[in-house]
């Protein structure tokens, strides 16, 4: 199993060239199951999660193929790749339990499943390291729409043979997964659908401008109410995946921790308004660009700062970990409340083994800062977890060792390469 070496106390200076978002590249990818046209994604990051997602697609009949390796963007040369889907034939309504296992994301195929075809058989996700997340929501939904649900043997069978008809439906809680199914779903149902309570996350809005581009009726995308029109068939598109708001808000607090001076090259400060506040907070300075935003920190220390995680517009819950891997340092103490997923604190104790002094009550942890860490060998325990320990390996003394890579591979594209590219030591070490 790879790992990744750091040895920790350089400043990062730079470049990093921010990637498309995974969380907005895979529910894109799923929406080519609407239309026997070719759905073009432009920008689409090179990450384990996303290689998944093309295996289970193909599973479905969705076939694809790659327009060249590089992008070039204002003169630079990025890695995105531009990736064509076609689902002429859907050949197969089963999501089995062993794909939809591995990804949780993949159970968002029941939407568009159910209203191109009029079935869908979806293996249920199960839980994950993060928390329960149970799929209620997207029973009550596409219920709402008009489906009918069994729950049998794992699996959630969804059935609107005469198709699916428009509703108006609240959600008791805000999803990002569920908005997109229904969302989906509602394209091709008759009437009209409004969506109340809706995620607000700029993934959304990204889907739904595909889903327009592909003839769709959306409006309202990116508030929290959503109304679709319902038509006949949809088209083939071409779409851009919007910059990863996560990656950037975690090289973003990378620099805060160990001081320099990066440009997040492409990025977007719209994207994510709430985090770069709080950064400002803790003494970094964030400076929009033409080119993105530039991130500095010199001399002074890191203030403490209390941040609380929302849905969107508020705190993201995907960049908590890595806030906490900023704190461990600041001066004095701060809490970091964790509102979204009941179990996402299992950086806590991987963070003590640096030096960090963490003690959790509830659903706060609340972080005594240190002057100094110190490296060690530390275990990933899921994706943002564990860049959460890169970043504090990067400020650490000495050598960190993070071990089980493969989460990481799942939602950071070229992150040693990045990261060395600004001076950081960090290798890969496989096997
Ligand atoms: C998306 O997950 C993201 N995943 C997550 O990113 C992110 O943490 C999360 O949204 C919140 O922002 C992708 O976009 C692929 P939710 P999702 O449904 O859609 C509860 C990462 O690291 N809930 O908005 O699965 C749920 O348990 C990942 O990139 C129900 O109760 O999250 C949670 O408490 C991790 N019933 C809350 O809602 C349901 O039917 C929000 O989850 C569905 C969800």
């Amino acid at each position: 199993m790879d790992r990744i070496r750091i040895v920790g106390g350089q400043e990062l200076t730079g470049t990093i060239p921010i990637s498309g978002a995974k969380n907005a590249a895979l529910p894109l990818m799923i929406a080519a199951l609407l239309t026997d046209e070719t759905l073009t994604l432009e920008n689409v990051p090179h990450l384990a999660d996303v290689e998944r997602l093309i295996r289970i697609l193909g599973n479905h009949g969705v076939d694809y193929s790659v327009n060249g390796k590089r992008d070039h963007q204002n003169g630079a040369t990025s890695y995105a790749r531009t990736l064509n889907f076609t689902a002429r034939d859907i050949v197969d309504t089963t999501a089995p339990y062993d794909l939809v296992s591995k990804m949780r994301a993949s159970f968002w195929v029941i939407g568009p499943l159910v209203a191109r075809m009029g079935e869908a058989k979806v293996s249920l996700p199960g839980g994950c390291a993060i928390g329960t997340r149970p799929v209620d929501l997207f029973i009550d939904g596409l219920q709402a729409l008009g489906a009918d649900i069994d729950v049998d043997n794992g699996y959630v069978i969804a059935k609107a043979r005469k198709g699916l008809r428009g509703n108006r439906y609240v959600f008791p809680k805000v999803s990002v997964g569920a908005t997109h199914v229904l969302m989906m779903a509602a394209t091709l149902a008759r009437g009209e659908t409004v969506l109340e309570n809706a995620a607000c996350e700029p993934e959304v809005a990204n889907l739904a401008e595909c889903l327009n581009a592909m003839g769709a009726k959306i409006s309202g995308a990116g508030t929290p109410t959503i109304t679709i029109e319902g038509v006949d068939g949809l088209s083939g598109a071409s779409v851009r995946v919007i910059p990863d708001r996560i990656e950037t808000g975690t090289y973003a607090m990378a620099v805060a921790m160990t001081g320099g001076d990066v440009l997040l090259e492409g990025a977007r400060p719209d994207l994510l308004e709430s985090a770069l506040d709080v950064i400002v907070q803790t003494g970094a300075e964030i400076i929009p660009t033409n080119e993105g935003i530039r991130v500095r920190r010199n001399g002074a220390g890191i203030a403490p700062v209390d941040v609380t995680t929302a849905p969107f517009p508020g705190f993201p819950t995907d960049l908590q970990a890595q806030f906490m891997g900023l704190m461990t340092m600041a001066r004095g103490k701060s809490r970091i409340t964790e509102t979204i997923f009941e179990n996402r604190f299992m950086h806590v104790q991987e963070l003590a083994r640096l030096g960090a002094h963490i003690t959790l009550s509830g659903q706060t942890a609340i972080v005594e800062g240190v002057s100094k860490l110190k490296g060690a060998p530390v275990m990933a325990t899921d994706l943002r977890a564990s860049v959460s320990l890169v970043i504090a390996g990067l400020a650490a003394e000495g050598e960190t060792t993070v071990n089980r890579v493969y989460h990481l591979d799942r939602g950071f594209e070229r992150l040693e390469e990045k990261l060395s590219g600004c001076g950081a030591v960090i290798e890969r070490i496989s096997g």
